[in-house]
């Protein structure tokens, strides 16, 4: 898969070091919630939007842990929201200092024994393929850090500012 350019330049509202552990997607939850309040956003959608950070975290944390160890030296991965002034739109991405693993959608939809290759599938749902995979640098890290983003663009109902 070649990576996706991704489609617009984005102002990152807000990034997020998250732990290397298993901490994390739950901390990426904790800190998409102190956002969401900015916009009118029903329960549905909000946990439509918590599941989609839990996976692409859950997928970069996965990311790390096959990775070798030395270039990442402990570092974990990042949430990065883009929330317009005008909120109409948002963009979730989770960076991960990986950038020679690339995540593929499977061709077909693991079987229903399958442990795992669902992840994926829930991203392409909740954004209706709007979402993609961008060579990117930490945003977060004291010293300069390649890798990549997995970026995505809930479809959500239109958000207002509250
Ligand atoms: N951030 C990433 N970096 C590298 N590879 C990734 C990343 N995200 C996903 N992948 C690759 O894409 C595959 C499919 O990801 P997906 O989330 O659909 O399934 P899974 O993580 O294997 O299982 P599940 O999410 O159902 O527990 C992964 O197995 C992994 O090989
Ligand atoms: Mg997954």
């Amino acid at each position: 898969m070649t990576f996706t350019i991704y489609e617009s330049t984005r102002v990152w509202t807000r990034t997020w070091a998250l732990p290397a552990d298993n901490q994390a997607p739950r901390r990426a939850r904790q800190h998409l919630d102190r956002v969401l309040p900015a916009v009118t956003c029903p329960d549905e959608t909000t946990a439509q939007l918590q599941l989609l950070v839990s996976e692409l975290v859950t997928n970069a944390l996965q990311a790390h842990a096959a990775a070798p160890a030395a270039p990442l030296a402990g570092a974990g991965p990042e949430l990065w929201v883009g929330l317009p002034p005008e909120h109409q739109e948002l963009t979730l991405a989770v960076f991960d200092g990986c950038p020679g693993h690339l995540p593929r959608l499977a061709d077909q939809r693991p079987c229903e024994l399958a442990e795992s290759g669902r992840g994926l599938a829930i991203v392409e749902a909740l954004t209706r393929g709007r979402w993609g995979v961008q060579r990117a640098s930490s945003q977060c890290s004291p010293t300069p850090l390649a890798g990549k983003i997995v970026w995505a663009i809930p479809h959500v109902p239109a958000l207002a500012a509250s």
